[in-house]
């Protein structure tokens, strides 16, 4: 049995892969989770796919003093993996105070938490919304690439928690710390007995692909197609939840079982660019469903295109996606037909 992980938000979508991706593993994980967005019985899909049951506390990561009982009730965790926080972007504008709190005090929480308890290292989720929109000679975008200014109280809590975290470690704390710079995670694991659960109307493309293609939405809006693209719709990086969810599991092996510099930074994307046109029309040939849409007016804020340059997380952390966009998609297509299955949706 290798080392035991703390995994935040544990209940959620990227979350709960990363908990089955670290048993498969060998890893005994801990998951924390304040089930704000999520159902505890997620947990009973975690153990149904990996036979392993993880641990689970019902805490709110805001709540110093519980999870100061966490750690000492599991006094054998060394690493984090932290995913727990509040990620709407519109939500955030409205909220930003909500923002502000929830995401800020977890990271601040954890760190102090860290040398008390000896937890060596810590792996947090961030996104390439750090980026903002690359200038033309930084795509695909590197980690090196210049971090703009957050369009949202959300994007702001991701480039400010990864400057405490550096801070942190420039002060000469105890701990080493990955920052992975996720791009478009999508899909759900391939049994589908875990997934994606947006709350009411989704604001994400694969979701509202899915659920038009159900019959749920009556047609999906592409949002603009006067961008300066190929076909005019705007460009993403969309990289299957279960990759993402194996790139967690080689950055915690870096971190704590090698003498890797105390904070690195990696993007974890495909390294392919894909339109939402040619999104579309790979969902339609992957799954023969066909979908209603139609174009409407560009969504304030979107991006116009920004894709990975993984290099260096394929030769350092030795981690490549390996899922194609067609299985991707299927799988969400898997998933979506689960919950209505199930009566969920
Ligand atoms: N889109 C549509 N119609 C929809 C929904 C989305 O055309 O109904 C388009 C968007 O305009 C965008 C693409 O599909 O071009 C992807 O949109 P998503 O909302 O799925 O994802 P974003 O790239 O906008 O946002 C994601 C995460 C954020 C993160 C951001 C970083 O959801 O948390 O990437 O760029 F901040």
């Amino acid at each position: 049995m290798k080392q035991t992980i703390l995994v935040t938000g544990g209940t959620g979508f990227i979350g709960s892969h990363t908990t089955v991706e670290l048993q498969n593993a060998g890893y005994k994980v801990v998951i924390v989770d304040n089930l704000s967005n999520s159902k505890s019985d997620v947990i009973d899909g975690i153990e149904k796919i990996s036979g392993v049951r993880p641990a689970f506390e019902h805490v709110d990561c805001c709540d110093l003093k519980a999870m100061d009982g966490v750690f000492t009730k599991y006094p054998d965790i060394q690493g984090i993996i932290h995913f727990a926080a509040s990620k709407a972007v519109g939500e955030s504008v409205e909220k930003p105070l909500l923002y502000y709190r929830n995401n800020f005090t977890s990271l601040l929480n954890l760190l102090d938490l860290m040398p008390k308890h000896n937890v060596k290292g810590i792996i947090f989720s961030s996104s390439c919304t750090v980026y903002g929109q690359p200038d033309p000679e930084n795509l695909p975008v590197t980690e090196s690439a210049p971090i703009k200014k957050a369009e949202s109280p959300y994007g702001n809590t991701k480039q400010v928690n990864e400057e405490i975290i550096t801070d942190d470690i420039n002060s000469g704390a105890p701990i080493k710390a990955i920052l992975l710079r996720y791009f478009n995670p999508i899909g759900s694991h391939p049994s589908a007995i875990i997934g994606e659960m947006p709350n009411g109307v989704p604001m994400n493309l694969i979701p509202y692909v899915t659920q038009t293609a159900m019959g749920i939405r009556e047609q999906l809006k592409i949002f603009g197609n006067d961008y300066d693209t190929p076909d005019g719709t705007c460009i993403r990086d969309y990289i299957y939840v279960v990759d993402l969810a194996k790139a967690h599991v080689k950055a915690m092996q870096r971190v704590l079982d090698t003498d890797s510099d105390k904070l690195e930074v990696f993007n974890i994307g495909t390294g392919k660019g894909v339109s939402t046109l040619e999104l579309i029309e790979t969902f339609q040939k992957a799954t023969g469903v066909k979908l209603n849409w139609a174009y409407a007016p560009r969504r304030a804020g979107d991006i116009e295109k920004v894709w990975a340059n993984p290099d260096k997380a394929n030769k350092v952390l030795g981690w490549k996606a390996e899922t194609s966009l067609e299985d991707t998609l299927k799988s969400a297509w898997k998933w979506q037909q689960k919950l209505r299955k199930e009566g969920l949706q």
